[in-house]
C-alpha cells in the first residue's frame, strides 16, 4: 500500500494490546484503508522529523503497560504538533493525559467486561449519542485517568465516576478508556465511524477484492516460476482459504499435506479428503501421523508445552513431505491475526497468552519459506475472503478448530483413550446442535474432558467418573467473546446423551464464562 492511501486513511500505532488489529479491521469494514505500526516504528520518527503527519487521523491502541512504570512505551510529543486528529484508546487514552499534564493512578480492582458509562458531552467520537445518554461499553484495563488537566474535558463516565472518555477542550484530540473496537461494545462501531468519517474526514473506499488481488500477486511475486508450495489443510476454514489463495496464485504447483494427528474431530480427516481430493482435484497427501503424535504427548500436562511438540512435530512432517516435492521450498499457512498477537509479543509488549500452533510452536530452525496471507484478518473477514473465493458455505461456515486440536480440549495428559472420550463427547453435542438448528447460533462449541472425577449414580451403583465441560461462545472474531444462551432443555437432552453414551463420564457441565477475563479455548 503506498504512502498516500495511508495518508488518507487511518494509522494504528500499536502499544501492545490484544485488541490492536481489531482497530484497524473495523476500520475496513468501514471501507477506511488502515495499517498499524508499532509505536516505535522508525517511519514515525521520520514523519515527526518532516512534521508531516502519515494519515488521516491516528489511533494509539491499548497495551498492558502502566504510564509510569519502567520500560513502558512512550508517547511521542511531537504527535501533538502535528495537525492530525488523534484517538487514544485504553493505555492510548493514558498516556495522552500523561502527556497533558494529567495523572493515571492504578485502580485497586481495574474493571474488566461488560460496563455501563454515561455520556457526559456529545463530541468527537461521541458526537452521534445524546447528552446523558447511557451506553454499554467492554472496559479491559487496570490503570484509569484520575485528574484531568486544564486542557482536557470529560466526556463519559462510569457509574463509579470513572472517567471513560475526554477530548481536548480545542483540538481533535480524544481518549476512550474502554475498546470501541471490539463486538462487545454495543456502540463500537458508531464510535470509530464518528472519529473516522466526522472527525478525520476519511471516504470509504477500502475493499475486500483489493485486499485479495494484491495478496495473490505477493505470493506470485514470492514464490517465483519454478518454485512449489505445500499448505496444511486441516479441513477448517483457514487453511481451505489459504489453499484456495495459493491455488488460484501459482495453480497445480501448490501440494496440500494433511496431518492426521489423532487429534482431529469424529471422521475429519475422511471429510477433508472427500471435499479436497474428490471435488476439487487438489494435490492431497494425507499422513497418518497419529501415533507419533499421541506418544510424543505421552505424559505432558503443561498447555504450552502440548502446543510447542505439536507445532514442532507438524513442521517436521511438511518438511519430510517435502523432501519428495522438488523445488517446495514454500509452506503456506493459514495463522490468522488472533494467533499472532496471543502467541508473541513482537516489537515488544503485547503479553503472550497461548501459543497458537501456527506461530508460537514454530521450531527456530525452519526449512521453509513462510506464506501467511490471512496473517493480518480475523476469522470473520477469512470466511467473508472464502465467499469472494467461490468456496462452498458449508466450508466457509464451519466452527472454528484449533491447530493443536483435542490436545487441548484434554487438560492434562493425552492419551488415545481421553481422546476417544473427547471426541465421543464433541460429536454428540455438534451433532444435537445441528439437529435442533442451532449450530449457527454459536460462533463456536465443544467439548473439554476435564481432569477430576466426581461421584454419581448410574442405577443401583456408585460411579466415580470423569466430567465433560460444555463450552458454546458467540463472537465475531474470537477476540471477544461471550457465553451462548442455548436452552437449558437442550443442554439436559445433550448431558443425558453424552453420560448415558460416552462410557467413563458421569457429569457435564456448561461453561458461562466470557472472553475477557477466560478464554474460548482451555488451554
Ligand atoms: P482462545 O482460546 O485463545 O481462542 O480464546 C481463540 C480462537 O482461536 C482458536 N485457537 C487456535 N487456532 N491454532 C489455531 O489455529 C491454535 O493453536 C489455536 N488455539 C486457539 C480457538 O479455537 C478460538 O477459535
Amino acid at each position: 500500500m503506498s504512502a498516500s492511501e495511508l495518508a488518507s486513511g487511518i494509522l494504528v500505532l500499536d502499544y501492545g494490546s490484544q485488541y490492536t488489529l481489531l482497530i484497524a479491521r473495523r476500520l475496513r469494514e468501514l471501507g477506511v484503508y488502515s495499517e498499524v505500526w508499532p509505536w516505535d516504528d522508525p517511519r514515525l520518527e521520520e514523519a515527526l522529523e518532516d512534521g508531516e503527519a502519515p494519515a488521516n487521523g491516528i489511533i494509539l491502541s491499548g497495551g498492558p503497560a502502566s504510564v509510569d512504570s519502567e520500560d513502558a512505551p512512550s508517547f511521542h510529543d511531537g504527535l501533538l504538533d502535528l495537525d492530525v486528529p488523534i484517538l487514544g484508546i485504553c493505555y492510548g487514552m493514558q498516556l495522552l493525559v500523561d502527556a497533558l499534564g494529567g495523572q493515571v493512578e492504578g485502580g485497586d480492582e481495574g474493571e474488566y467486561g461488560r460496563t455501563p458509562v454515561r455520556v457526559t458531552q456529545p463530541r468527537g467520537p461521541l458526537q452521534a449519542f445524546e447528552a446523558d445518554e447511557q451506553l454499554d461499553v467492554w472496559m479491559s484495563h487496570g490503570d484509569s485517568a484520575d485528574t484531568l488537566p486544564d486542557n482536557l474535558v470529560p466526556l463519559a463516565e462510569t457509574l463509579n465516576g470513572v472517567l471513560a472518555a475526554v477530548a481536548h477542550r480545542d483540538r481533535p484530540v480524544f481518549g476512550l478508556q474502554f475498546h470501541p473496537e471490539v463486538t462487545h461494545t454495543e456502540d463500537g462501531n458508531q464510535i470509530l465511524t464518528s472519529f473516522a468519517f466526522e472527525v478525520c474526514g476519511c471516504g470509504d473506499e477500502w475493499q475486500m477484492e483489493d485486499f485479495l488481488n494484491r495478496s495473490i500477486e505477493r505470493i506470485r511475486d514470492a514464490v517465483g516460476d519454478d518454485e512449489q508450495v505445500i499448505c496444511g489443510l486441516s479441513g477448517g476454514v483457514d487453511s481451505s482459504v489459504v489453499a484456495a489463495m495459493v491455488h488460484r496464485a501459482i495453480g497445480d504447483r501448490l501440494t496440500c499435506v494433511l496431518v492426521d494427528h489423532g487429534l482431529l474431530r469424529h471422521r475429519e480427516a475422511k471429510t477433508v479428503r472427500t471435499v479436497f481430493e474428490d471435488h476439487f482435484g487438489v494435490d492431497l497427501r494425507v499422513i497418518e501421523a497419529q501415533e507419533e503424535f499421541v506418544s510424543a504427548l505421552e505424559g505432558v500436562e503443561d498447555p504450552e508445552r502440548k502446543r510447542k511438540i505439536i507445532g514442532e512435530k507438524f513442521v517436521r512432517i511438511f518438511e519430510r513431505v517435502a523432501k519428495d516435492i522438488p523445488n517446495a521450498s514454500w509452506l503456506a499457512q493459514g495463522t490468522l491475526y488472533p494467533d499472532v498477537i496471543e502467541s508473541t509479543s513482537t516489537g515488544g509488549p503485547s503479553e503472550t497468552i497461548k501459543s497458537h500452533h501456527n506461530v508460537g510452536g514454530l521450531p527456530e530452525r525452519l526449512e521453509f519459506g513462510l506464506i501467511e496471507p490471512l496473517r493480518e484478518l480475523f476469522k470473520d473477514e477469512v470466511r467473508a475472503l472464502g465467499r469472494t473465493l467461490g468456496l462452498p458455505s458449508n466450508m466457509v461456515d464451519r466452527h472454528p478448530f484449533p491447530g493443536p486440536g483435542l490436545a487441548v480440549r484434554i487438560l492434562g495428559d493425552v492419551t488415545e483413550q481421553r481422546l476417544e472420550t473427547v471426541r465421543q463427547a464433541d460429536h454428540i453435542f455438534i451433532e444435537s446442535l445441528r439437529e435442533e438448528d442451532l449450530y449457527g447460533a454459536a460462533w463456536q462449541a465443544f467439548a473439554v474432558l476435564l481432569p477430576v472425577r466426581t461421584v454419581g449414580v448410574m442405577g443401583d451403583s456408585r460411579t466415580y467418573d470423569q466430567v465433560i465441560a460444555l463450552r458454546a461462545v458467540t463472537s465475531r472474531d474470537g477476540m471477544t467473546a461471550d457465553r451462548a444462551h442455548l436452552p437449558m432443555d437442550f443442554l439436559g437432552m445433550v448431558s443425558d446423551r453424552i453420560i448415558n453414551r460416552v462410557d467413563g463420564i458421569n457429569r457435564v457441565v456448561y461453561d458461562v464464562s466470557s472472553k475477557p477475563p477466560a478464554t474460548i479455548e482451555w488451554e
